[in-house]
């Protein structure tokens, strides 16, 4: 199959994936509707198209919480990353590494924190939930200080998990989901034997080292589902500074009241995100968010911005939208699932190719020529 784009990585991991592995990626709370506009409205954002300017000469680095990126790009932080092709967070970091962008290691990855960090050449980025065992997160922020990891992503969008129909259809979660998970592993071979459900039972890497005994499937999903934190308020945030010292990008950010007091705290960055449409639906994308945001606190704070990536024009849209760098999400989970570190490293190849062609015919010779100047007005 001819690989051109994020949506025929999309088409290739549905078929290489057990349905309820798919699903949970590819799935969004309630009837979906944030996670469709999340796509829709970012493509309906008109570029201007500006020509003969010499554009031989152009650059995509950009310079984020003291660190120069190859291209004004980073991976989100997605859980589970190692259940969608063998040690994947190691194989997604590594193929973010070489391309000279930050990987951002979820909470609930499979693979640890002292697995990844070694692994690359430039310090990962970690992202913490705020979970009700206070314990478990200054585990995880000690480790994380002391694999090296750069910048800690706070994620805040999550203090109860959201509505999620197809997990329940798909076996990810609801009645016997254990034993259909398991007939859909049977009944998936290939990725079965890639991820090692063979020989070495899946592990959750981080969770695992803090309990200190081997964790699965099952015991994530519980142990996630009873640590959802509904009582998170900005006292946490001074908690955590206690206990991380480096730069704090809190994600999550979809209103500019939440993004003025983000800077109020002395946050370094924010996510504008809604999780990619799996935590309240209805609210707005994150296209539509962040003029206001941008208007709101832009120069007082970095604002990066995720939720509808799928392109390398799609970054170029949230940068001319307000954002300094864009996320990429399940676009590269996709990847990962049919291809593994190499189907990474081709998709962040495209989104690089992508990204030049929108800078060249919209006349932006640099990441900062890129602003709502490039906006069309109709
Ligand atoms: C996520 N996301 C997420 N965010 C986070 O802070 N910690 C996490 O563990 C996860 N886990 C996770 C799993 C899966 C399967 C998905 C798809 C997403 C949210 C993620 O970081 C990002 O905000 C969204 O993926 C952006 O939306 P798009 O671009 O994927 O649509």
């Amino acid at each position: 199959m001819i690989i051109s784009s994020a949506g025929d990585f999309r088409a290739a991991a549905q078929r290489r994936l057990p349905p309820f592995l798919f699903h949970y990626i590819d799935g969004g709370a309630n009837a979906e509707s944030t996670l469709r506009r999340n796509v829709e409205d970012l493509a309906d954002v008109t570029l201007r198209q500006l020509v003969l300017r010499n554009m031989t000469d152009l650059s995509l680095e950009t310079r984020l919480f003291g660190e120069t990126l190859s291209l004004p790009v980073a991976l989100a932080p997605v859980g589970l990353t190692g259940m969608y092709a063998r040690r994947g967070e190691v194989g997604a970091a590594r193929a973010a590494d070489r391309k000279g962008i930050p990987f951002t290691m979820s909470t609930v990855s499979v693979c640890p924190i002292e697995e990844v960090a070694p692994a690359l050449r430039r310090p990962m980025w970690f992202q913490l939930y705020v979970l009700k065992d206070r314990g478990f997160m200054r585990n995880a922020l000690e480790r994380a200080a002391a694999a090296g990891c750069s910048t800690l992503v706070f994620t805040v969008d999550m203090p109860v998990p959201g509505a999620r129909y197809r997990d329940a259809h798909s076996g990810m979660s609801g009645p016997r989901s254990a034993l259909r998970r398991y007939w859909q592993a049977v009944n998936h071979p290939g990725w079965a034997w890639d991820v090692g459900l063979r020989g070495r039972p899946h592990d959750l890497g981080n969770v695992s080292a803090y309990l200190g005994k081997p964790t699965g499937l099952e015991d994530y999903i519980g142990w996630l589902g009873a640590n959802f934190d509904p009582s998170i308020s900005w006292k946490d945030l001074e908690w955590i500074r206690e206990f991380w010292r480096g730069p704090m990008v809190i994600k999550g950010i979809l209103d500019p009241e939440d993004a003025r007091d983000a800077v109020r705290f002395g946050a370094d960055g924010i996510v504008v995100s809604n999780h990619g449409g799996r935590q309240l639906d209805g609210v707005m994308s994150s296209a539509r968010a962040l003029p206001a945001i941008a208007d709101a606190v832009k120069g007082d704070i970095k604002i990066l911005a995720d939720s509808g990536v799928r392109s390398g024009l799609d970054v170029v849209r949230m940068l001319a939208l307000g954002a300094d760098a864009a996320m990429l999400g399940r676009a590269y989970i996709y990847a990962l699932a049919t291809a593994g570190e190499q189907g990474v490293a081709q998709l962040l190849d495209l989104v690089e190719k992508e990204i030049r062609v929108a800078m060249t015919l919209t006349g932006a010779k640099s990441v900062s020529d890129i602003s709502a100047e490039l906006l069309a007005r109709e």
